[in-house]
């Protein structure tokens, strides 16, 4: 049968090392949010971190309320368009009792974050930090470093769990390497 999982050359991180990383993730932030007199805001940057927001404010324990950002800043490859759109802004009336945490699926040249960080803090939100799934950093063309990191990766176009090639392949539930041929068909 023809199913995603044949288009997928290896497993570069496996379900259970997901399920770990997510989990560490939401202890770090239930540490860092305790006790605070703000509003905890997870800020899921649709689509790809959709599957990671899923799971990692299932495993938060302090209160929390979420909200979503859409930018574009890939063409439908896998190289970098270079610039950022803002597709669904975050329209709140209560940015300065906010404690923002970006949750992304992945950083690669960190445009996204550092634009979208900068961006928040100038709409008035009393903190704004971020995570992010995976990173790679050797790919960083901006300085930034997230605040809370699942996994550093080699450079590698991967998807799965949230990240797709083309749309495809985000409901794959462990993120994996493309074979090549899919590149080139
Ligand atoms: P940055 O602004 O270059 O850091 O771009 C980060 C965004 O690029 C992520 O949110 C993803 O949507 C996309 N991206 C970067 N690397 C990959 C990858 O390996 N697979 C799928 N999407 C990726
Ligand atoms: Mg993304």
């Amino acid at each position: 049968m023809d199913t995603i999982n044949n288009d997928i050359a290896y497993t570069l991180v496996s379900e259970k090392e997901i399920d770990e990383i997510v989990t560490r993730i939401a202890a770090e932030i239930d540490r860092d949010y305790a006790g605070s007199d703000k509003k905890l805001l997870l800020l899921c940057i649709l689509k790809g971190s959709v599957v990671f927001m899923g799971e990692l404010m299932k495993k938060i324990t302090v209160p929390l309320e979420i909200d979503f950002m859409k930018v574009s800043s890939y063409g439908s490859g896998t190289v970098s368009a270079g610039r950022l759109n803002i597709l669904l802004d975050l329209a709140r009336p209560d940015m300065s009792e906010l404690d923002i945490v970006i949750v992304e699926d992945i950083i690669d040249s960190g445009k996204t974050l550092s634009y979208l960080v900068k961006y928040l803090e100038l709409k008035g939100a009393h903190s704004v930090r971020t995570a992010t799934m995976l990173d790679k950093p050797s790919r960083r063309e901006v300085e930034f470093t997230p605040n809370y990191i699942g996994l550093d990766i080699p450079d590698e176009f991967v998807v799965g769990f949230g990240l797709d090639y083309d749309e495809k392949f985000r409901n794959l539930p462990y993120v994996g390497v493309l074979k090549r041929e899919v590149y080139s068909n």
